[in-house]
């Protein structure tokens, strides 16, 4: 806990006013949000001048405040991280409906690409226990996850996708998550300037069609996943049919499903048992 009083406790409303009044010129659409949220981060006065400069300069609020709220647990998310999105949580609520129980052992939960670490994280805290490995192939996002992952007990790697995973760990996976990059490159131009500049390309471009992580994940899922164990990568509507069919190349029998409310889709693997 802080030792430092939170600036709420000080800050007088004419100051919150001017915070709104600045956000909302930056174009921040919940800027009285935002102005509550970072008046109760600041620590001090100068931290919070300092919180709202880096805001209306075009930082995700995230990175401001350096965490983010993903089901129900906040996450740290260090700078150049990718910020967890709502949408996402559908990935780990589908992920904890499907996930084997297997009998006298914990739930082996693999999460690739695991950026933040937020996936696995909330996956864990859904399912009670797990044994979980996390791997992403950005330092950057390795050091956040360790932060993230260490408090569910798990271990976060570093390198290209399966290649730094402990080799034991073949065959014996139950869970395997992930939420891989998926823009098509040409597509990369069009998302908010927030992404394109403050989030790392190698989180965000997934290659000509979008599917080029995607394709190198499911191919190589059956030799890692237990019999009975499920593979779910987070896509977009457009390109769940094509996603799930790299799936079924790689073996796996395969289900999308897709969440309206959190505009999210899954698609989901099983390895025949
Ligand atoms: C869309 S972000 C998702 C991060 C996290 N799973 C989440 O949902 O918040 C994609 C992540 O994949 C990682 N990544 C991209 N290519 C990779 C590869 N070949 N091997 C491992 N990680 C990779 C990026 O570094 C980034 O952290």
């Amino acid at each position: 806990m802080s030792v430092f009083p939170s600036v709420s406790s000080f800050s007088p409303s004419p100051l919150r006013s001017a915070i709104v009044t600045r956000l909302r010129a930056a174009g921040c659409v919940f800027a009285e949000d935002e102005a509550e949220l970072l008046i109760s981060a600041a620590r001090t006065p100068s931290d919070l001048d300092a919180m709202v400069d880096r805001r209306v300069a075009g930082l995700p609020l995230e990175h401001v405040v350096g965490w983010a709220e993903f089901c129900g647990l906040r996450i740290s998310v260090g700078p150049g991280v990718f910020v967890p999105r709502p949408r996402t949580a559908f990935l780990v609520e589908r992920a904890a409906a499907v996930a084997p129980r297997p009998e006298g052992r914990e739930a082996v939960v693999v999460d690739l690409c695991c950026g933040s670490g937020a996936v696995g994280a909330a996956l864990v805290a859904a399912l009670g226990r797990a044994e979980l490995h996390a791997a992403d192939i950005d330092p950057a996002a390795v050091r956040c996850a360790r932060g993230n992952i260490a408090a569910a007990g798990g271990r976060v790697y570093e390198g290209d996708l399966y290649e730094p995973l402990p080799a034991a760990l073949r065959g014996r996976v139950d869970v395997l998550v992930a939420n891989a990059p998926y823009v098509p490159t040409e597509a990369i131009g069009l998302l908010p300037p927030e992404a394109r500049e403050h989030e790392p390309l190698v989180a965000l471009d997934g290659g000509a069609d979008g599917l080029e992580v995607q394709r190198r994940v499911a191919a190589s899922a059956a030799d890692w996943l237990a019999p009975g164990g499920c593979l779910l990568i987070e896509t977009s509507e457009r390109q769940a049919p094509l996603t799930a069919r790299t799936f079924a190349r790689g073996g796996l029998v395969t289900q999308i499903a897709a969440c309206d409310e959190l505009d999210a889709t899954v698609v989901i693997g099983t390895r025949p048992a």
